[in-house]
């Protein structure tokens, strides 16, 4: 049974409604007079008391008495599916019979308004105490159920409508209440009700969060038993593979946390659209997993935590990448930010630009090809199995990104103007110069039968890529992908693959003895 305390003012849930359980075959359906608290006990039947919290909230005359309880699952089909309706409404729990039928919408809006306690009057009329099983036979009981849960339903209406006007009068213009139609909805600067995931406006979003949830995976449920063995041998790796895999784990442990900092601090904010946000919560959490695979492999081989957590301050080309993207982040992350002129919006489109073209669709590729072109050679597999579902997530991260930049230029064309596309041309082209210049530093000579100028050539494929994505044109003409196999390994259809080869027991896999 939800208490009062479980609205808040708005009206909305605060918590999961409590329904506890008796044999009580009726609710609210029984006359009045009769469910009254006073007759239930002069018939002899056993009340049962309020939980605690109801009792504590409800107030005179309500928590002071016993009452009785009802169980949603034993009661009348009809009278289930109002009370299951008036669950979810956010309505109170409990239905007084005698008030719907008569009480105008002002009264029965005053009687679920949040602070207006019911009088004692209420608890001797209501109905909210059931009586037990036996008080009244099974068949005038439904066909009393069905009728009252009908009067019931029209009362609920129009004592919602009530609650919404007496609410809104209560509210500034641009907080009042009204139902979401999706041509309210919009990426930034939206009005209305972000609360309200449905009507969908942008399918793509929502489609993004169902397919990222169905590529769910950890980190601890890939084994790192070879990895483990290969590294510790002392000639294992080269010096110039050992130093890729370092590098790599140096980049990517904390770059991971610099994008989730960045969705979580300051973009999730400033998008103002309900199934975008939930597409942001999965891709939120996946940098959570992202981070923990890394640190997973970085104990797994027994690194020096230290050194390669701090190679973003340490490591000249990995601390360029890092403190460029940290420079789109921080006007946008300072809690008096907001969009709502153009230069705000466009300094939000700038960091978008900055994270999912260039962080996550740039600087991630020169690391992900060099790890798995490792794991192709049967070396370092678990961790490059690792990169590989991140790889994955990536990808779809880089188009969802893609995908709201765009929308957001669609829906905001003046923010699109010959200086912002300089801008984002400028930027994109920046982020390929400095991953150029980390492949040329985890590179110094041929490795894995690749090398810097090799990744150079992709960067541009890949730059090329970006820019037309969002629009613009491509500076790198005729240039091919040097790496098509990377391809591959983002296909989805791999999925199969991944679910055969992960550990399946989950506790054994999550104990770090793999030596
Ligand atoms: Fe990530
Ligand atoms: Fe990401």
């Amino acid at each position: 049974m939800l208490s009062w305390e479980d609205f808040d003012e708005s009206g909305l849930e605060q918590s999961a409604p409590t329904v506890r359980v008796n044999q009580a075959p009726v609710a609210g359906d029984a006359p009045a007079a009769a469910t009254d608290l006073s007759v239930v006990q002069a018939k002899g039947q056993t009340a049962q008391p309020h939980s605690a919290k109801t009792a504590a909230a409800a107030g005179p005359g309500r928590g002071d008495g016993p009452s009785l309880q009802v169980s949603l699952a034993e009661a009348p089909v009809a009278d289930r599916h109002r009370q299951e309706a008036t669950l979810q409404s956010g309505a109170p729990a409990v239905q007084r019979v005698g008030e719907a039928a008569t009480a105008t919408p002002l009264e029965s809006a005053e009687a679920v308004a949040p602070g207006a306690m019911p009088s004692s009057a209420d608890a001797s009329s209501g109905t909210d105490v059931f009586p037990s099983e036996g008080v009244f036979p099974p068949a005038e009981a439904a066909r009393s159920a069905a009728a009252a849960a009908a009067v019931a339903d029209d009362a609920e209406g129009h004592r919602a409508a009530a609650v919404v006007t007496e609410l809104n009068a209560r509210r500034q213009p641009a907080e009042r209440y009204e139902r979401v139609t999706v041509d309210q909805k919009a990426m930034i600067n939206c009005r209305a009700d972000l609360n309200q995931l449905v009507p969908f406006k942008y399918d793509w979003a929502w489609q993004k969060y169902l397919n990222g949830c169905a590529n769910h995976w950890m980190p601890q449920e890939i084994n790192m038993q070879a990895d483990v063995r290969l590294w510790k041998t002392a000639d294992g790796l080269s010096k110039d593979e050992r130093l890729i895999v370092k590098r790599s784990l140096g980049f990517f442990s904390t770059a991971d946390s610099l994008v989730a900092n960045n969705l979580v601090l300051a973009i999730y904010r400033l998008i103002t659209n309900p199934e975008c946000r939930q597409y942001l919560l999965r891709q939120a959490f996946e940098e959570a997993i992202h981070t923990h695979a890394y640190q997973y492999c970085i104990e797994s081989l027994g690194m020096d935590e230290g050194e390669i957590f701090n190679m973003y301050h340490e490591v000249p080309s990995v601390a360029r990448k890092a403190a460029w993207a940290l420079q789109y982040t921080k006007e946008i992350s300072d809690p008096t930010f907001t969009t709502g002129t153009p230069e705000t919006d466009q300094t939000l489109l700038k960091n978008l630009i900055a994270y999912y073209c260039v962080l996550e669709g740039i600087f991630f590729y020169c690391g992900f090809t060099q790890i798995l072109s490792m794991g192709r050679r049967n070396k370092m597999t678990g961790t490059s199995e690792q990169f590989q579902y991140i790889l994955r997530d990536e990808s779809m991260h880089v188009n969802f990104g893609i995908d709201v930049i765009n929308q957001i230029k669609l829906e905001n064309p003046h923010l699109w103007d010959a200086s912002m596309q300089k801008m984002a041309q400028e930027m994109i082209l920046d982020g390929m110069a400095l991953e150029i210049d980390y492949a040329k530093d985890t590179m110094p000579r041929g490795v894995l039968e690749m090398n810097a100028n090799m990744m150079a050539e992709y960067l541009q494929f890949i730059a090329n890529r970006r820019l037309a994505q969002i629009g613009l044109g491509a500076p790198f003409p005729g240039v091919k992908n040097p790496f098509p196999w990377m391809s591959e390994i983002m296909d989805l259809k791999k999925e199969k693959n991944f679910f055969e080869t992960r550990v399946i027991d989950y506790q054994g896999a999550a104990a770090l003895s793999w030596d």
